[in-house]
């Protein structure tokens, strides 16, 4: 196994080494009982493959995409992962080496390349972040207009999808948000250039075709991973996180590393209204980091944004694979809520619990509405090496419980809503869990009120720590 090429004390490196097999498994080892109303299928994205030739990618978030497919069917589950053949991954198959940049790695292209392929490259198609459905099948997400589509049960890749308008933006969030009413989708794009600017867009279900409903100029665009939505709004947290949009068109260093933290700026929060575009105000508060929203609701008297804040943006290089794989530890981040009160300028901020949630998800029907539990994973240590449990977060109360293996890692665990419950936590969260020892991973059913395992189900390889998925 791989596993005993690795230093003992850090076991959760397996998660970051290269999966090459693609498999199809009809039916996995099942341990415990599966809730017999389980029905569906758990997709997962992320990073798996790390090297290509003699090059390693350098961040945790550079990976090529692979997906993997979780079935739950008359008591048994099934499984599939596949590469996806993003057109990156394919010209880097051909190559043999890495083609062209990604969040944390420059390539390092031969000067016949770079004639070839000015700028790097290129914008990547190595969607390794998220998945959306979309038509009769899905899209993989990464923060770049790029989206790959594929099939949901084979998990072969369609190709790279081209947005049907006119708009010329390099970067839009992996995290779109879907409006059940409005029949549309939301994300957040931002223009680079001599005028740079972060625009809403609003996408008609079954399109491709963006259509901004509101910009916002800035000088120095910062990074965005993500943003929230209620049912009126849609709220864009501008940290001091940013970038000389020059330096990204001509730079030669990673993308990430051309962005600067600029602490004596606060973070902005712009709230923006779904229907007219129009502003609903603009709210500061000390510099933070986040990648995730947790979700955003308005209770009447303000808008209330729960976020997976970090001081400063530390956590960004602590996720470089060298320092990952050699235990180097990850910052902290801690569940915050922050309340914008119209007529004020200051945003009210409280910390809800300390836990270092983060891959932060929701029931799924209390998204942009008032909920009360956050699901996640989290570490335990002052500085955890990475994650090693998963938490639920009661936001009423600030208390905790979790749950963990030893020598376990798991990942995002997503909920699922038992057919008709009517208590926001009747229902499961799958998690897919890295057992060190085993050397493998295998995929975990809680009980999402008491975070007690029904049943997980082993696959004969480890899966590399991925980010996002969906259970449909
Ligand atoms: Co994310």
């Amino acid at each position: 196994m791989v596993s005993t090429l690795l230093p003992a004390a850090a076991g959760f490196a397996l998660g970051l080494q290269s999966l090459e097999s693609e498999r199809r498994i009809e039916a996995l080892p099942v341990e415990g009982t599966l809730p017999p109303w389980l029905s569906g299928t758990l997709l997962r994205n992320g990073p798996a493959r790390f090297e290509v030739g003699r090059d390693n990618y350098r961040h945790w978030f550079d990976g090529l995409a692979m997906l993997h497919r979780f079935t739950f069917a008359a008591g048994g589950v099934s499984y599939a992962n596949r590469f996806l053949r993003s057109k990156r991954f394919a010209a880097a198959e051909r190559a043999g080496h890495i083609v062209g940049g990604e969040f944390g790695t420059v390539a390092q292209l031969t000067f016949a390349d770079r004639l070839r392929a000015p700028f790097g490259n290129g914008l990547t198609d190595n969607a390794n972040v998220n998945i959306v459905p979309f038509r009769d099948g899905y899209l993989a997400l990464t923060e770049t207009p790029g989206p790959v589509a594929f099939d949901g049960e084979t998990l072969e890749t369609r190709g790279t999808a081209k947005y049907d308008d006119a708009l010329s933006a390099p970067l839009m969030t992996a995290h779109t948000h879907h409006d059940p009413a409005r029949r549309a989708t939301f994300n957040v794009v931002i223009e680079m250039g001599r005028k740079s600017r972060y625009s809403v867009v609003r996408i008609p279900d079954g399109t491709l075709r963006r259509t901004v409903i509101a910009s916002i100029a800035v000088d120095e665009p910062a990074y965005l991973h993500a943003f929230s939505t209620t049912a009126r709004y849609v709220i864009i947290a501008e940290y001091p996180l940013v970038v000389r949009p020059l330096d990204l068109l001509f730079g030669r260093k990673p993308f990430i590393e051309n962005y600067r933290w600029k602490p004596d700026r606060a973070t902005r929060f712009h709230v923006v209204d779904k229907d007219t575009g129009a502003s609903a105000g603009v709210y500061e508060t000390a510099a933070f980091f986040a990648f995730h929203h947790i979700n955003a609701y308005d209770d009447g008297a303000a808008v209330v944004i729960d976020i997976c804040a970090y001081d400063d943006h530390a956590i960004i290089s602590d996720f470089t694979l060298d320092r990952l794989r050699a235990g180097a530890g990850v910052s902290r981040p801690s569940v915050r809520r922050y309340r914008l009160i119209p007529g004020r300028s200051a945003a009210e901020v409280e910390t809800i619990s300390e836990v270092s949630l983060e891959l932060p998800r929701v029931a799924p029907l209390r998204e942009a509405g008032p909920y009360r539990f956050a699901y996640g994973f989290a570490g335990a240590a002052e500085r955890p090496e990475f994650s090693d449990r998963i938490v639920k977060v009661d936001l009423a109360s600030g208390s905790v419980s979790s749950w963990s293996q030893t020598r376990s890692y798991p990942g995002e665990p997503v909920f699922v809503a038992r057919p008709g419950g009517t208590d926001e936590d009747d229902g499961v969260l799958l998690s897919v869990v890295l057992d060190a020892a085993a050397g493998s991973s295998y995929v975990v059913v809680l009980d999402a009120r008491t975070l007690e395992e029904c049943a997980r189900a082993a696959v004969p390889h480890h899966i590399p720590f991925g980010f996002h998925g969906i259970f449909r």
